[in-house]
This record gives structure tokens, C-alpha cells and sequence, in this order.
């Protein structure tokens, strides 16, 4: 039994009384998490299908990370960027020979990580590029999600993200998703600075392009002297079985880089979640001198971005996935998830209706029957100990934390085949 003096019941109540609506949560209230595993607060225990929109990568409460943030939280947490700190040289070393690239800017959430990566890519615009003043276009794609700030939401295509919330920011051009053509004819337009894609959609339902389609791009947008800026803030830290989603090939980033043929280097990339493991709020961005230095001080920047408590936590975040092989287990196991839940298409044809996915980020499409939906899938395998969310009306994404084992997963996918036998 967890310590709360409040029932599910309550705990609801509350958050609906005094909270903004601006979720729409599973009737669950956890209380604990180790792992896999998260607990209500009756002391029910789940498998944690979401993994908090794939940030916590490396498990819960992870031990390696707990410790760091506690050592650290006793030591100094936030001097801001007014004085140095002792940890901060050390982390931006740390992270940018892990992920291979000159320079990190180090912000908190993903969708300031996204803004930071705009505005980088519109200095570099005018001052590298030379576009006039105040025409710099960035390209995005349909169906994207990068986040919920007011420039941000101006170029969603989703209408509960941006209604209502205009005036919206000019100097986007969107899309579609996964279409080298319409790139290339956008990339014809005057003053096109960058191109901003997430390399897997995850909010949109786990969209995977074609398999080329992200080197293409890559190589039209270094055709044109584009930007190619990919937001990995759910895709990367190896959800996908690769240390980053347009790595894709192989587990080892420093091999990748030798096969040129299959490894996409962003000029501009952009880190999140799983960048502390879901412990606390640490984001990045990462590019080389000649894009980063376009930022000078004052022009960018947060009270809490770099600060030593994140640092500690990303440092230790990421020597996890590493020590962990965690990249492995993802790619192992992601195969092995999508060959039962194949099967269980197969065997259903007329429940599931598709199954995709790279690593441990999967989805998949079910018929929704007699007024029912992906989120009464959800609730039935809740009441059977495992938490999933739908993306959309008729999807769903599972996506454990990438510690789980084979034994673990094997247990999971029986729980998912009852749910929808039953569904
Ligand atoms: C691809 C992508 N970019 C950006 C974000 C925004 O991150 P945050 O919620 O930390 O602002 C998300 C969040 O789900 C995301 O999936």
C-alpha cells in the first residue's frame, strides 16, 4: 500500500476542482515508480506502456540517475548563466561528444529545445545565408508535433493544439509528411532556412517514413543550404533501437559515422525527455561553431537551462542508456513486440487493423466497434494492469520504458491479445 491519505476518487476530484483542464488523463492516479512498474495510490501496480511520452527512457526512478540528482540537490542547484558553474562545461563536453557534434545549448523542456532551434536557424538565415530581413521560412511537415508555444502551435495541424490561439507566427511552410517531392518543391521557394522534422511522428500515431526518406531530405536540404534540423525530443536517447531515430542502421553512432551511406548527421538537433530520464526537465539543442556561434550573449536563453542539478542528470541519463545498452534491448524487443502484435492482426484481422513502429516506439490502429474506441482499450487493459494512451481516435502507442526484459514484454503482449480478443 502507497502513503496517501487520498483514493483515486479523490485525487480526481481534486485535480478537476482546483486544476486547468488541460488534459484529458486515464483514470488512474499513480503514487510510485520503479522501473516498469508504476503504483496507484491503492497500491495497484501497472506496466508503464507510455514511459511519460517516452522520457522515461531508462525506467523509473532509476538508481544511477536518483543518485546524481540527490548528490547534486544537496551541492548547488541553480546559480543561473550570470556565474559559471562547476558542472556545466563538463555536461556540454559530455554531450557533445556522446551525441558527436561542436556545441549544446541547454534549455528545459522540448518545446523550448524546438523554439531555441527556430530561432537558431533564423539567425543563421540572415547572418549565414543572407536572407532579408524578416523573411527567413522554416519548412514543417503535417501532422507534426513539436510542442505548444504560440509559434509552435501557429504551423500544427491539429485543431484542438492551435484554435484559438492567433494571431499566429508567419515564415512556415507545411507538407505533407514523407514526401521527398513536395521538399523539393518547397526547397524551391526563395528564403527557405531550415527544414524541421521529427524523424518518427509520435503524437501524430508513430508515423515511420520510408526508409530513405530522412537521408533524402537530408541531402536536398544540404543540396539547397538548408538547415536539416531533427526534433528527436521523443524519437531519440534510443526509444527507437538506435542512439537517435535518424541514426536507424546500426546500435553504434561512431560506426554509423564511418558508413556515411547510412548515418544523417542534423545540422541542427534537438534533444529532451529521456535527456535526464524523466527525473527533471532537461532539454538541448546541439549543432556545429559555425551554426551555434550565430547565438551571442543575451540573445538566448533561461533562468534554469544548464543549471548544475540538470546537468548532473543528464550526464548520468545518458551514461544509463549506454552502460545499460538500452539501444539493444529496444531494438530486440521492438522486433519481438511487433511480431506478436502482427500475429495478433493476423488472428483478428477484423480488431487491429495496423501495427508499426521502430524499437519500442509502436503503435497500433484498431476498428472502433458499437461506439467504442482506442481509449476503451485503454481502460480495459488499465483494469488489467497495464497503462497505454491513444494518440488518436483509433490509435494506440505503447511505448515501456527500455529497460523492460523479454519475460516482461512477453507478459505485456498477453495482456494487450486479452484486451483485444476481448474488445
Ligand atoms: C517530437 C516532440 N517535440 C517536442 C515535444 C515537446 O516537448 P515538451 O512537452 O517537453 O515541451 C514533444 C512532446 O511530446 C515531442 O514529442
Amino acid at each position: 500500500m502507497i502513503s496517501t491519505t487520498l483514493s483515486t476518487q479523490e485525487a480526481i476530484a481534486l485535480e478537476d476542482r482546483y486544476g486547468a483542464h488541460n488534459y484529458h488523463p486515464l483514470p488512474v492516479v499513480l503514487a510510485k515508480g520503479e522501473g516498469v512498474y508504476v503504483w496507484d495510490v491503492e497500491g495497484k501496480q501497472y506496466f508503464d506502456f507510455l514511459s511519460a511520452y517516452s522520457a522515461v527512457n531508462q525506467g523509473h526512478c532509476h538508481p544511477t540517475i536518483i543518485q546524481a540528482l540527490t548528490e547534486q540537490a544537496k551541492t548547488l542547484t541553480l546559480t543561473s548563466r550570470a556565474f559559471y558553474n562547476s558542472l556545466l562545461g563538463e555536461c556540454e563536453k559530455f554531450i557533445t561528444e556522446f551525441f558527436g557534434y561542436e556545441k549544446v545549448l541547454m534549455m528545459n523542456s522540448g518545446a523550448e529545445a524546438v523554439e531555441t532551434a527556430i530561432k537558431l536557424c533564423r539567425k543563421w538565415g540572415y547572418e549565414k545565408k543572407h536572407i532579408p530581413e524578416n523573411e527567413a521560412k522554416i519548412i514543417v511537415c503535417e501532422q507534426n508535433f513539436h510542442g505548444r508555444t504560440t509559434t509552435i502551435v501557429s504551423f500544427s495541424s491539429d485543431n484542438d493544439a492551435k484554435n484559438n490561439f492567433g494571431p499566429y507566427m508567419p515564415g512556415f511552410i507545411k507538407i505533407p509528411y514523407n514526401d521527398l517531392d513536395a521538399l523539393e518543391e518547397a526547397l524551391q521557394q526563395e528564403n527557405v532556412a531550415g527544414f524541421l522534422v521529427e524523424p518518427i511522428q509520435g503524437e501524430a500515431g508513430v508515423f515511420v517514413p520510408d526508409e530513405n526518406f530522412i537521408k533524402e531530405a537530408a541531402k536536398l536540404c544540404k543540396a539547397h543550404n538548408v538547415l536539416f534540423i531533427a526534433d528527436e525530443v521523443q524519437t531519440g536517447i534510443a526509444r527507437t533501437g538506435s542512439l537517435l531515430a535518424v541514426c536507424g542502421h546500426c546500435n553504434c553512432q561512431q560506426a554509423c559515422q564511418q558508413q556515411e551511406d547510412t548515418y544523417v548527421t542534423p545540422d541542427i538537433l534537438i534533444l529532451g525527455k529521456a535527456l535526464s530520464g524523466g527525473v527533471y526537465p532537461v532539454s538541448a539543442v546541439l549543432a556545429n561553431d559555425d551554426i551555434m556561434l550565430v547565438i551571442q550573449p543575451g540573445q538566448h536563453g533561461s533562468t534554469f537551462g544548464g543549471n548544475p542539478l540538470a546537468c548532473a542528470v543528464a550526464m548520468a541519463a545518458l551514461t544509463v542508456i549506454k552502460e545499460e545498452r538500452l539501444m539493444e534491448n529496444a531494438r530486440r524487443l521492438g522486433q519481438l513486440f511487433r511480431e506478436r502484435m502482427a500475429a495478433l492482426m493476423e488472428k483478428y484481422p477484423d480488431k487491429v487493423k495496423a501495427v508499426r513502429g521502430k524499437g519500442l516506439l509502436n503503435a497500433i490502429d484498431i476498428y472502433e466497434k458499437e461506439g467504442k474506441s482506442a481509449w476503451d482499450v485503454c481502460l480495459a487493459l488499465k483494469e488489467k494492469g497495464l497503462l497505454a494512451k491513444p494518440t488518436h481516435g483509433d490509435k494506440i502507442r505503447f511505448a515501456p520504458p527500455l529497460v523492460i526484459t523479454e519475460a516482461q514484454l512477453q507478459t505485456c503482449c498477453d495482456i494487450i491479445e486479452e484486451v483485444i480478443v476481448a474488445y
